[in-house]
């Protein structure tokens, strides 16, 4: 690091004529190391541009503040992975990492292992930032994270293909997306590329696919696997008809492969120029309209279809920044966390890299609405974005999540089918949560 250095030598002068003054040994050591610097270190994942721009934005904070160096230290990929390896610090009490990007899923789950962002200033910037994102990282009171960027389940399509195909709006149902990926399908087959698919998701057994299978489940009426009243509903019959409608879209619309699929496995597929309509989060938008991609400005974005009455449904996502109770340098830690998720970091990775900001004002901003213009038509679609059930499920939030994820797949695989596979996770969440089982 060469500014605090620099900045440290600087001072160099002032800081022996100090020392002088305040009759500390002249000959003590007054010299400016790199062990002068508080070193805090952040989790960072890989998704995309996610690990560049955590760089960049600790850059940018270690250019206004000598004397600090931020670390972006890796972790896994897949969300799931991230919690287990988080844990493994934190269970241990570790101050090896001070600052833990975390799920909007987590806060419930986590709380205990992170400081309360009220006692250290976080009042002054709340207001700014939307409520109910605010309020699902409160915990009994105390505030374990601020927002840091907010997500939502989005339809990519490509525009070029509707031309070809005389489509002038993306499918307002399911039960249209199914014809269109299929007409679109076949015909670009027939045209020579064998390996294209009309519809890709995230159907690996993992957080991805509770995500996917919510929306499909939610938009039909089948509520949210646990209601906010502490009721499972998930075993009911528009969940089954879901279950069984994307059971159908193995092989036909979708590739086999979906069931191993992560987001960055749909992204680079439909980026190739090999799917006709893709869901995923906003992540994925800068990065299909970059440079070198072969789909670069053939891409839409718009709300995911509905259900049978036409009503959407796109799961709530996004990362928070929460400090560690275990970090040596807390106050500092919290700085960090404020300038990373302050407007103006907001604005450049929501320019540089298509996160959606949580500030609200930065939905009027007009560089910003130039850089991703999709953020003002499908601004609802973010403010009423559905919820997993994590605040009503914490601290088993994860448990719940991995049973229902697991049955999902059990049915798009074909080892068990809706019915059955839903009545038995109802037990399953009975035995864990103890909660009452009723209708959504
Ligand atoms: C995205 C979302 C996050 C979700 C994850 C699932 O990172 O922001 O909320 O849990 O995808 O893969």
């Amino acid at each position: 690091m060469k500014t605090p250095r620099l900045i440290l030598l600087l001072l160099l002068p002032g800081l022996l004529w100090l020392s002088a003054c305040t009759g500390a040994p002249q000959d003590a050591p007054v010299t400016a190391t790199p062990s002068d610097e508080i070193v805090i270190r952040i989790a960072s994942g890989s998704v995309g541009l996610e690990y560049q721009m955590a760089e960049a934005g600790a850059r940018r904070y270690m250019d206004t503040h000598p004397g600090v160096r931020v670390e972006i230290v890796t972790s896994p990929e897949l969300s799931d992975d991230r919690l287990g390896y988080y844990r493994s610090y934190l269970e241990n009490k570790s101050p090896e990492i001070d600052i833990y990007p975390i799920d909007v899923i987590w806060p419930g789950d986590l709380a205990r292992h992170f400081v309360d962002l009220y006692a250290y200033g976080a009042g002054q910037y709340t207001a700014a930032h939307f409520p109910a994102i605010i309020a699902n990282n409160t915990v009994d009171g105390r505030l374990v994270a601020m927002p840091w960027f907010t997500d939502a389940g989005l339809l990519y399509y490509r525009t070029d293909l509707f031309a070809k195909y005389e489509y002038d709006h993306p499918p307002a149902t399911w039960e249209e997306l199914e014809e269109m990926a299929q007409r679109i399908q076949e015909g670009e087959r027939a045209d020579g590329n064998a390996n294209f698919w009309g519809f890709v998701w995230q159907g690996n057994a993992y957080e991805g696919l509770t995500c996917n299978a919510l929306e499909w489940i939610a938009s039909q009426g089948g509520g949210t696997i646990v209601s906010p009243e502490r009721i499972i509903t998930v075993n009911n019959l528009q969940a089954i008809f879901a279950l069984q409608r994307a059971t159908r879209w193995i092989g036909a619309i979708s590739p086999p492969g979906v069931l191993g699929f992560t987001e960055e496995d749909g992204r680079t597929m439909f980026q190739n120029g090999d799917a006709a309509f893709m869901r995923n989060w906003p992540y994925a938008y800068n990065l299909l309209n970059d440079l070198s991609s072969p789909v670069r400005a053939q891409v839409k974005v718009a709300p995911l279809p509905g259900g049978k009455e036409g009503h959407s449904a796109a799961t709530l996502g996004g990362w928070q920044l929460a400090v560690s109770k275990y970090s040596l340098h807390p106050d500092v830690a919290a700085d960090v966390v404020f300038f990373l998720t302050g407007y103006d970091e907001q604005k450049i990775r929501a320019i540089e890299g298509g996160y959606n900001p949580t500030i609200m004002p930065l939905y009027q901003d007009t560089e910003v609405l130039q850089a991703v213009p999709y953020l003002r038509d499908l601004y609802d679609v973010f403010t009423n974005a559905v919820a997993r059930p994590s605040t009503v499920t914490a601290p088993r939030y994860d448990q719940t999540s991995t049973l229902f994820y697991t049955t999902v797949h059990d049915v798009l695989s074909g080892k068990r089918d809706a019915p059955s596979a839903l009545k038995d996770l109802e037990s399953s969440l009975k035995n864990l949560l103890g909660y009452p089982i009723g209708r959504p």
